[in-house]
C-alpha cells in the first residue's frame, strides 16, 4: 500500500493540464459492448477504475488496447492514451462475477448493454461503499420498464428480455449511471423510449454523444428529458472524452488553499461553473481565457457555505476538497452534503492536522481559519483522499497520507502534477515507508 509524503506549505503555482474524465470514459468503455466494430476512445484516464473495467471487459470478451496519442509531450505518466476496444471473442459471457465488481460499483454499467445485446445479463450487486448505501433500485425499475424480467438471486442481478421495447420512465430521482445504464439499454430498444428526471450531470451528455456517433438516435442528454429512438445495431466510432471537471476542480482548489496561482488547461468553464462561483464568492481570483481557467489568490479567503445536490448544483465529488478548503477561510461555514449519507470521513482526519469541524448528520460546521499542520492521516474514499492531499500541501510540516490507493482510482499521475506546480509531494511505497 502506497502513501503520500507530503512537506509543506508550498504554494500551487504554474500549469496543469485536466486528464480525461473517469466518469465520463467508465460509461464510454461499456459502450463497447453494444458493437462488435471497434472504439476508439481517446483521453483515457490512465487510473484504476479504467483497468478495472477493462478487466471487466475482457472478461465479457471485449479486448482493449492502449495506446499513446502521437506528439504528446507530457511526462509518460500524464500522456494522453488512445484505447480501442473491439469485441474479441464471438461467444461471450454475460455474467459480471462478483470479485470484480465489488471493486467498483460502475461495473453495473455492464447491465444495460449486455440486456440489450444479448437478451440476458447476471450482475453482481455491488455491495457495501464507504460513502453510502447506493443502491441501483433505479438502474432496475428502469430495465423493468423497457419490458426486462430483472430478478435478484444469490447477491447477483439476473435480468432477461428477447428485446427490450422503448417505454415512458420516469427515475424516482436524478442517478448518474441509472441513467447512463438506462441510456446504453434504451439505444437498441425497439421503439422510442422516454427518460424523465434524468441526471443532466456533463458526463451523461458525454456518453450520449459517443452513442449517436455509433449510429445511436437519442436527443435532450444534458437535460431532465432524455428521448432515444432506439435502433437494431450500433457500429464503431472514435470519440474524445471530456476533461475531468472534478480532478480540474481539485488542483483550482489546490491554488486556492496554498494561496496559489493555477492555470487549468483543457478544461470546460461551463462544466466547472458550480465550483467557479463558489470560488470566486470566497475570494479567489477566477479568470477564464482561451488557455485554460485561472485561479489566484493573494489575500485572505472568505468563508461561505456550500450544500451538494445533482448537476448543475455543487458537485458532492469536490466537497470533501471544499471543506479542507474553508479550514483555511475566515469565518464559519456549514457544509451540507446531500447526495451521499455518509460523505464526511475526510473531516476527523482533517481535524488531525488542526482544522474545528463539527459534524451533525448531513452538515459539517467549518470554524476558520486554522494553520494546518502536517500529521499522519488516512484516506477513506477517492475525494476524501484528494483532500487530505491538499490539506497536506498547505500545511506546515511533514503529512504521511496512507492508503493512496484510494486516491490512484480516479487521479491520473496525480504526485506529478502537483509536483510540477512545485509541490513537494512524494510516493513511498509500504516496504521503504520508515
Ligand atoms: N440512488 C438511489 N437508487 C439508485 C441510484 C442512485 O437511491 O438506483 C441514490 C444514491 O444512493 C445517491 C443518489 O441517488 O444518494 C445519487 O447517486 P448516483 O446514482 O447519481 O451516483 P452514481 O451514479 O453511483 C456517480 C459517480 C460518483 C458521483 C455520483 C454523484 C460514476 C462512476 N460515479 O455515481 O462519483 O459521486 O455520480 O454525482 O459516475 C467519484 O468519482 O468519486 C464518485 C463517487
Amino acid at each position: 500500500m502506497d502513501r503520500f509524503h507530503i512537506s509543506g506549505p508550498t504554494p500551487l503555482i504554474g500549469r496543469v493540464c485536466a486528464s480525461g474524465a473517469k466518469n465520463a470514459a467508465l460509461p464510454a468503455l461499456a459502450a463497447s459492448l453494444l458493437t462488435d466494430e471497434p472504439l476508439t476512445l481517446c483521453r483515457v484516464p490512465r487510473v484504476r477504475d479504467l483497468r478495472t473495467m477493462r478487466r471487466l471487459l475482457d472478461y465479457l470478451g471485449v479486448g482493449s488496447e492502449e495506446r499513446q496519442a502521437p506528439g504528446s509531450e507530457a511526462p509518460r505518466a500524464v500522456r494522453e492514451t488512445a484505447l480501442v476496444l473491439q469485441r474479441a471473442r464471438p461467444s461471450s459471457s454475460t455474467d459480471a462475477p462478483y470479485e470484480l465488481v465489488k471493486t467498483m460499483r460502475a461495473s453495473v454499467l455492464v447491465l444495460g448493454p449486455l440486456l440489450a445485446r444479448y437478451g440476458s445479463a447476471r450482475v453482481s450487486l455491488p455491495g457495501g461503499c464507504a460513502i453510502g448505501v447506493r443502491p441501483i433500485d433505479q438502474h432496475l425499475k428502469g430495465l423493468a420498464a423497457l419490458g426486462a424480467d430483472v430478478r435478484l438471486a444469490g447477491g447477483y442481478v439476473e435480468a432477461r428480455a428477447s428485446r427490450l421495447a422503448g417505454a415512458h420512465f420516469r427515475f424516482d430521482l436524478p442517478t448518474v449511471t441509472g441513467t447512463e445504464n438506462l441510456l446504453l439499454a434504451a439505444s437498441l430498444a425497439r421503439g422510442t423510449t422516454v427518460l424523465e428526471n434524468c441526471a443532466r450531470e456533463p458526463e451523461v451528455a458525454d456518453l450520449a454523444r459517443l452513442l449517436n456517433v455509433m449510429g445511436a438516435r437519442i436527443s435532450g442528454a444534458g437535460g431532465d428529458t432524455i428521448l432515444v429512438d432506439g435502433v437494431d445495431g450500433l457500429g464503431g466510432a472514435a470519440h474524445r472524452v471530456i476533461p475531468d471537471r472534478i480532478e480540474g476542480g481539485t488542483y483550482l482548489i489546490g491554488a486556492a488553499i496554498t494561496g496559489g496561482d493555477v492555470l487549468l488547461e483543457q478544461a470546460s468553464a461551463a462544466d466547472l461553473a458550480p465550483l467557479l462561483d463558489k470560488l470566486a464568492e470566497v475570494g479567489v481570483e477566477i479568470e477564464v481565457s482561451p488557455a485554460g481557467i485561472r485561479a489566484r489568490t493573494g489575500g485572505g479567503l472568505r468563508a461561505r457555505d456550500v450544500a451538494t445536490a445533482p448537476h448543475p448544483g455543487f458537485p458532492t465529488d469536490l466537497q470533501a476538497q471544499y471543506m479542507a478548503l474553508m479550514t483555511r477561510a475566515e469565518g464559519t461555514s456549514t457544509i451540507r452534503e446531500t447526495i451521499f449519507e455518509n460523505r464526511f470521513q475526510h473531516a476527523p482526519e482533517l481535524a488531525r492536522m488542526g482544522a474545528r469541524i463539527h459534524v451533525d448528520g448531513g452538515s459539517a460546521r467549518v470554524d476558520g481559519p486554522t494553520e494546518l499542520t502536517g500529521a499522519a492521516v488516512m484516506a477513506t474514499d477517492l475525494r476524501a483522499s484528494a483532500c487530505l492531499v491538499l490539506a497536506g500541501v498547505a500545511a506546515a510540516g511533514t503529512t504521511v497520507v496512507d492508503r493512496i490507493y484510494h486516491l490512484d482510482r480516479g487521479y491520473e499521475g496525480m504526485e506529478l502534477k502537483l509536483q510540477g506546480l512545485g509541490a513537494h509531494v512524494a510516493r513511498v511505497a509500504e516496504s521503504q515507508a520508515i
